[in-house]
């Protein structure tokens, strides 16, 4: 295996720095909102309006990009989001009060929404079979990193009020630098080959595939072949998502609703409120707890970048549907049966073991597989489907945990037996639902797809 040219690999770095916005955005709210609280003289509904507003954003975002992704294509449509993000990050750092800070947040949750349907397509669509697990990882890599930084961000700002700003607006605005370099990133990078030939460009799709397996083992020639045999396949439009295609439709609003299901946005946004809430701890600790699990989060989905190439998918899965089930369980049959000084010690390493049971398995590989699942002509609204059920996922755990953890007068156990039970789920999911992808190109796997439904309708 020769070495992947540099140039190529920083196609990929910055393909999926909408990743690094995603995370960073959504990460970001949980040390700023209650400065901005106190500023706008806010009530506890209208803060937690504050950070769920950009889950709404993302969730129209994610449904209304995909379709105008397959007519526009993908590189165009990420510059598109870059504006947004660039956008909602300075009205957001500028607001004034209630109204422009929501309408910010909305704005920027509409570009994280349109980031998290056209990345994973974007990148799968790029990769060459034998790498596309690695280079898809990029992106949850991308999100994991963007969280850390929302955390390091958080913890560097506060109580700065530097050039007479208030430090939650130095928080807000950070966001406009990564978004500037997704700006640039946006308007060099390649179009996919795969929607080029989809669009009858063959040459220029040729040369880009020329340009990205140079230097690798990989034929350009005999994979433009397999594109363009895929792409002259007949079409069915948007009906093909509910024929040939409706297997994928289930696997990636499955695979999608339980990532969130599992709980993971309840450690990442509110784990400082369950450390002070549940367990006593000062304010200062419990950012310094959260800076922790961004550190875990991120190394652990390093790991997961060097390891999905190397096992099955569906093995990754189930490794870690089982290892978040087992460390959330242990934590909340604790978390009621002992005392709470006593539970707070085991009660974090045992979400460090779910942090790391999450971080290998289903962060990244839910967004690698909606990116390699869906047939080229609906990839993109696919992957709107998929990222949509994943911020509504997302919005409902984000709305419920507070309320859970009340009702269960600050037991953590509560919440996370609710986690476990989805954590379960998981491991039925994987066995029954979901197919394996890994070793396959983009046109193995529709083909395969195609074939089974024919074989299906043979058989009625
Ligand atoms: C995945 C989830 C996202 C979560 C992140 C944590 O990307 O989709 O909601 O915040 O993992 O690493």
């Amino acid at each position: 295996m020769k070495t992947r040219h540099l140039s190529t690999f920083f196609i990929f770095v910055f393909g999926a720095l909408g990743g690094l916005l995603f995370g960073f955005d959504t990460g970001i709210i949980s040390g700023a909102s209650s400065l901005i609280e106190t500023d706008f003289s806010l009530n506890i509904e209208q803060t937690g309006f504050i950070t769920s507003s950009v889950l709404i954003g993302s969730s129209i975002g994610a449904l209304s990009i995909g379709s105008l992704s397959d007519r526009f294509g993908r590189k165009k449509l990420l510059l598109v989001a870059s504006i947004l993000f660039l956008l909602g990050s300075g009205l957001s750092m500028t607001a004034v009060g209630f109204g422009s800070m929501i309408t910010a947040r909305i704005i920027l949750g509409f570009a994280v929404g349109s980031a998290s349907a056209l990345t994973p397509a974007y990148l799968a669509e790029l990769a060459d079979a034998p790498h596309r697990g690695s280079l898809g990882t990029m992106f949850q890599l991308m999100i994991t990193l963007g969280i850390l930084l929302a955390y390091v961000s958080n913890l560097g700002f506060l109580h700065h009020n530097l050039l007479g700003m208030r430090d939650w607006r130095w928080m807000l605005g950070s966001a406009l630098i990564p978004a500037a370099i997704l700006f640039v990133g946006s308007l060099i990078l390649p179009e996919s080959p795969r929607f080029l030939v989809e669009k009858g460009k063959v040459d220029e799709a040729g040369n880009v595939l020329h340009g990205l397996r140079a230097n690798t083992n990989e034929d350009p020639d005999k994979e433009l072949a397999d594109i363009q045999e895929v792409a002259n396949q007949p079409k069915g439009g948007l009906k093909e998502l509910f024929t040939f295609a409706r297997p994928a439709v289930i696997v990636a609003i499955g695979l999608m609703l339980l990532q969130q299901l599992v709980g993971i946005n309840s450690v990442i946004y509110f784990l400082p409120q369950v450390f002070i809430k549940g367990f006593g701890f000062a304010e200062g600790t419990a950012i310094w707890i959260s800076v922790g699990i961004g550190v875990v989060n991120f190394v652990c989905t390093v790991l997961a970048y060097n390891i999905m190439d190397k096992f099955n998918r569906r093995t990754i899965l189930l490794f870690g549907s089982i290892v978040m089930a087992v460390s959330i369980g242990v934590l909340s049959i604790l978390n009621f049966t002992i005392s709470v000084k006593a539970a707070a010690v085991p009660t974090m390493i045992l979400i460090a073991i779910y942090i790391f049971g999450f971080a290998v398995s289903w962060g990244p590989i839910c967004w690698l597989m909606i990116g390699e699942i869906f047939p080229l002509n609906v990839r993109g609204v696919g992957n709107s489907i998929g990222s949509a059920a994943n911020w509504i996922g997302n919005f409902i755990v984000s709305q419920f945990f507070l309320v859970l953890l009340t009702t269960f007068h600050n037991n953590v156990g509560g919440p996370f037996a609710v986690f476990t039970f989805f954590a379960v789920v998981s491991i039925f999911f994987v066995i029954y639902m979901v197919p394996e992808t890994r070793g396959k190109s983009l046109e193995e796997i529709e083909m395969e797809m195609r074939r089974k439904a024919a074989a299906k309708t043979t058989d009625n």
